[in-house]
């Protein structure tokens, strides 16, 4: 049985990418790493807690001693690694938090795994899951591609950039072997809402003011979080050791444009006058250093190893706001801090 390391499980998309692996792989033993921050959340894999070829650990990444010996331990096969502060507006007001979880975090991944691994590589993979953040800003023309150079503007994206590189430089000094992909923005079920779709369904919910930054012009490539689930599936699988893979959408949406279909797909679901939710669009202060626009070229992915967004935009969009209103619970649970109590009710006692 392969034992495979999935940090960050308990957060928006690693926890749809360990319901996918449980569920896909019952000869892979799936450990779930995850310290729990205010973005984790157990609640997010209930449906799966039982299953035997599952576990949770609770630690810190930036923690280096736990984590040598939690390596130790398990002699993990292959590590897909997702665990990460992940918020822009969180790391404009604190930076530093972003440095110690991105960088220090991942180094202390790469390091545990190179002192298991030693230098045996083989059928081990380190697969390090990244944005399409590190590209910096587009104008109104053109796609990030591969090779297009990194130039991160925000202290998330500045960090995840570090990180990228330094899985990279563990690839070329020690031969680790590993794997990157850098995704677009993403949506559906289990994201916090503090993010801006599921943070504008838990407004309108509520009739609250739905915050446009700017003029609402910046531009973000929407995927649907289980197509790049079983993007991540693919190249853990078959990406080629030591390449980087751009996961996009191809759908690209003005903040406006998203927030208005937004608020139209919320009137009709609500039985309310179309128009009504509009009404909450309120425009408020730029974030500072608002990167313009991502647009990703996942042509490489396409071509080489066959992948292609399945969900189409409109019955994603749809799907997720149904999830959202029917799950209003887990909603006020992330909301009120509910939540956090869900770990010591479910594992104290393990
Ligand atoms: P998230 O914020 O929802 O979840 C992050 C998870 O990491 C949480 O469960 C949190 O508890 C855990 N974590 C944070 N610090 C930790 C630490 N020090 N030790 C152990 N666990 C820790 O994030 P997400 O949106 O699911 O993003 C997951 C990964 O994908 C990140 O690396 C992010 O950079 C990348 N990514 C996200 C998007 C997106 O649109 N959300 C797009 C491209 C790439
Ligand atoms: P976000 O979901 O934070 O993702 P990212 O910054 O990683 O792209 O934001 C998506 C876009 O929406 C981004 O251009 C910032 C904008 N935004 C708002 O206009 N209002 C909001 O309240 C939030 C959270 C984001």
């Amino acid at each position: 049985m392969k034992s495979i390391l999935i940090t960050g499980g308990a957060g928006f998309i690693g926890s749809h990418l360990v319901r996918l692996f449980v569920n896909k792989y019952p000869n892979y033993k799936i450990i779930n790493l995850d310290k729990l921050t205010y973005a984790g959340n157990l609640a997010n894999l209930k449906d799966i807690e039982d299953k035997p070829n599952y576990e949770f650990v609770k630690a810190d990444i930036v923690d280096e001693d736990t984590i040598m010996a939690i390596f130790d331990a398990y002699r993990f096969d292959g590590v897909i690694h997702l665990a990460a502060e992940s918020h822009v507006d969180r790391s404009i007001s604190n930076p530093k938090e972003f440095i110690m979880t991105n960088i220090v975090g991942t180094v202390n991944l790469l390091n545990a795994a190179r002192s298991i691994w030693k230098d045996d590589f083989n059928g081990k993979k380190f697969y390090h899951i990244s944005t399409d953040e590190v590209y910096g800003s587009l104008g109104d023309e053109g796609k990030f591609l591969e090779t297009t150079p990194y130039d991160p503007r925000s202290p998330y994206s500045a960090s995840k950039a570090s990180s990228d590189h330094l899985v990279r430089a563990y690839n070329h000094t020690f031969g680790l072997p590993v794997v990157i992909s850098n995704c677009s923005n993403n949506y559906g079920p289990f994201q916090f809402p503090e993010k801006l779709i599921p943070l504008c369904i838990n407004n309108i919910r509520h009739g609250r003011p739905l915050p446009v930054y700017g003029s609402g012009t910046n531009v973000r490539d929407w995927l649907y979080v289980e197509d790049h689930a079983k993007a991540i599936d693919l190249i853990f699988h078959e990406g080629k050791m030591g390449d980087t893979y751009n996961i996009g959408g191809s759908n690209e949406w003005a903040n406006l444009d998203l927030v208005k279909k937004l608020c139209e797909i919320m009137d009709h679901k609500m039985g309310k006058h179309p128009g009504t939710s509009e009404q909450l669009i309120t425009f408020v202060k730029d974030r500072a250093g608002h990167d313009f626009r991502y647009a990703i070229d996942s042509s490489k992915l396409q071509n080489e190893l066959g992948w292609k967004p399945e969900v189409k935009f409109a019955e994603g969009f749809e799907k997720t706001v149904e999830w959202y209103l029917s799950n209003k619970a887990w909603l006020d649970d992330v909301t009120t801090g509910n939540y956090t109590k869900y770990y010591e009710g479910m594992y104290k006692n393990r």
